[in-house]
């Protein structure tokens, strides 16, 4: 880690001009400076770079960052590299080593959860195969199944005795620290006593890249009638469910070899594939998959099979969440196993040579499988097959990426023909909602346009709902760019920062991203810090550094054609901070309000007694205030 000290350091000297001229001829316009685009090829200059904002970004290929990710992008290093390439230009010596107090105890305690994990797995698998109760009870439940035991030793599966604390015994004379063994969930405290969590059960451990245990999965053995199937591990510092795919570890040099990944719903099903000699599969734990798993499969494949074993409702369901999967370009194929079964049981059924050819043989690419099933739901229905088509080029604008553009037009024509529409037409169709998509994000990411809020307080009294279509995310990230913009200044007898504490006391930020930077701005400026973009644009979390980034690279600001074009539209009071932030406030609190509203009326209506819908009815009614008393002040703040 490079020290704090001197990353300041690096801050103060960036000159970003300075930076990016290395690398790209650069001309004055303006307050700005502009050249051609090093990201994409062009012979009009429209890569811009912004010294007071300490901004880039391409008008042409939309690449936006700082000096630090134009070094990332540009140079492929990391984001440390990038640090020692400034510190090593201006001549800044770099301090190293000290880790914060709170990241060593970070790294403390998940050292000791390995520590705990690895113990206990060679408990259980002890308990498993060398003790009387383990053979008898949970080996033998697992060779009947088909296991062998050489699978079984690969995997390290074990099993936990069925009384009710032998591996607590054997964690505490090993003296653990009690508030870790908790948060490994191998053990709780219950009825005054530390007990063993995953009596009686299977234990298939979960490994990580190096083959670490994170954790565990914890079958009953035989059908299980009341208790759950498996338990898994809470989350904790080493145990990130969304980051986790089963069997990765023993899966990823078969899955380079084969440059495909596939993926399955359960840990047996892993386990028993890789017995038949099918290694490159992982499964997903029974949930939908993850952005971050998607990456992680990117890591090693572009190419992902997917094969399900669910009734079709369920894979409709799953297909919807698949659309991300194009966004980071990933292949994906789909495959149904058949007749009720899952492919433990189906490639013991049919064997590894058939079960491999069925997968080869029927696995569908997955936006021609969408389409079909659409179709097919649709029959003579022509509202229906509409509904596909736009669904359909909804999903294929996901393909978005400059090499993905063959693969894009490819789709295209297939999707026309089955859809037996004008493939023009759907090419249009598909570089429209493109378009749209680009234009939202432009107008997200720039200051809140008081041109869009017109256009919203005009639809006020006429519909409500459109006012409030757009999502929380919107005015989260609003109410931050507005927060490091202002948040320094000084309104009336406070700071603009403490105004906005104040007033939103009482309302929450969702979205978990802005939420984190909106409590570090809150603890940074109560311990009399004086936080700006500045102080966030550097951020030693690429999440937040990207976050400030898009959030700062604003057209408006930064392009004179963009300049032009609002001078065009005429628009006033675009730079009174007040207003700003004012209405920046009322909008975030009206989006807000009207989750309140809905969640009050679930309460309402699950409201049994007298007393709960009396309260309830009073939040209503005090919602209903705000709600009025906002949109009338929406109304003269614009109207003036
Ligand atoms: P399955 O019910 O298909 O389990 O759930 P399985 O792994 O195939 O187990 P067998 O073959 O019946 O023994 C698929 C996955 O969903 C998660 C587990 O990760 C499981 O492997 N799951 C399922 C849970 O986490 N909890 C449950 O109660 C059930
Ligand atoms: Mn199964």
């Amino acid at each position: 880690m490079i020290t704090q000290q001197t990353i300041e350091e690096i801050k103060n000297r960036i000159d970003i001009v300075d930076i990016i001229g290395e690398f790209v001829k650069l001309k004055k316009r303006g307050s700005n400076y502009i050249g051609l685009c090093p990201f994409h090829n062009e012979k009009t200059p429209s890569f811009t770079v912004s010294a007071s904002k300490e901004l880039y970004k391409c008008f042409g290929c939309g690449r936006s960052g700082n000096a630090i990710t134009f070094l990332m992008e540009h140079d492929k290093l990391s984001f440390v590299e990038a640090l020692k390439w400034l510190a090593n230009r201006y001549n800044i010596e770099v301090e190293e080593t000290e880790t914060t107090q709170e990241q060593k105890a970070i790294i403390q305690t998940a050292d000791s959860l390995y520590i705990i994990n690895k113990f206990a797995n060679d408990f259980f698998v002890n308990q498993l195969l060398n003790e009387e109760e383990g053979q008898l009870i949970a080996l033998s439940y697992l060779q009947q199944r088909g296991f062998k035991e050489i699978i079984i030793k690969k995997f390290e599966l074990g099993y936990n005795p069925q009384e009710k604390d032998s591996l607590t015994k054997a964690l505490f004379t090993h003296q653990f620290n009690k508030e870790l063994l908790q948060k490994t969930g191998l053990i709780t405290f219950r009825n005054n006593d530390w007990v063993d969590n995953y009596r009686g059960r299977i234990i298939f451990p979960i490994h990580n890249n190096s083959g670490k245990i994170i954790g565990f999965g914890a079958r009953v053995i035989g059908q299980a009638d009341s208790a759950p199937k498996y338990i898994n591990t809470p989350e904790n510092e080493i145990y990130v469910k969304s980051k986790i795919l089963y069997g990765l570890y023993f899966a990823k040099s078969a899955i380079g070899k084969e440059d495909e990944c596939l993926l399955v719903e359960g840990y047996t099903d892993v386990i028993s594939l890789h017995q038949a000699g099918v290694e490159n599969v992982v499964a997903s734990g029974g949930t939908s998959l993850t952005t971050e798993q998607l990456k992680l499969i990117k890591k090693h494949t572009n190419n992902l099979t997917i094969i399900y074993d669910g009734d079709l409702a369920g894979v409709k369901a799953a297909l919807r969440g698949l659309d991300m999967a194009l966004e980071e370009g990933l292949n994906v194929k789909l495959v149904l196993i058949p007749d009720n079964e899952d492919p433990d049981s189906y490639i013991n059924k049919i064997g590894t040579t058939s079960f491999k050819e069925f997968i080869a043989k029927n696995k569908k690419d997955f936006i021609i499988f969408q389409l079909e099933v659409m179709l097919k739901d649709a029959g003579n229905d022509i509202t229906k097959k509409n509904n596909a088509v736009n669904n359909i080029a909804e999903t294929l604008s996901k393909i978005n990426r400059a090499e993905d553009f063959t693969k894009l037009n490819e789709y295209i024509k297939q999707c026309a023909t089955l859809l037996k529409i004008d493939e023009a037409g759907l090419n249009t169709l598909v570089s429209k909602i493109k378009k749209d998509k680009l234009q939202k994000e432009q107008n997200r990411s720039t200051n809140f346009q008081q041109q869009e809020i017109k256009e919203q307080l005009s639809n006020i009294e006429t519909n409500e709902n459109v006012l409030l279509l757009q999502q929380d995310e919107v005015y989260e990230k609003n109410m931050i760019r507005v927060l490091l913009e202002y948040g320094l200044n000084q309104r009336e007898e406070q700071s603009v920062a403490n105004y906005i504490f104040e007033s939103l006391a009482n309302y929450r930020f969702e979205t978990p991203l802005y939420n984190t930077i909106y409590q570090q701005y809150q603890e940074l400026y109560e311990s009399g810090k004086q936080p700006d973009t500045k102080t966030f644009l550097y951020h030693t979390d690429e999440e937040i550094r990207n976050a400030i980034i898009n959030i700062n690279a604003n057209p408006y600001e930064l392009s004179q054609r963009w300049d032009e074009k609002v001078q065009g539209l005429n628009i006033v009071n675009r730079d009174t901070s007040a207003n700003d932030v004012e209405l920046s406030l009322l909008y975030f609190k009206l989006r807000k309000l009207k989750k309140m509203f809905a969640e009050n009326q679930q309460d309402l209506e699950a409201a049994t007694s007298y007393e709960e819908q009396k309260k309830l009815m009073e939040v209503h009614k005090f919602l209903k205030e705000e709600e009025i008393n906002i949109t009338k002040k929406l109304g003269t703040v614009i109207l003036k």
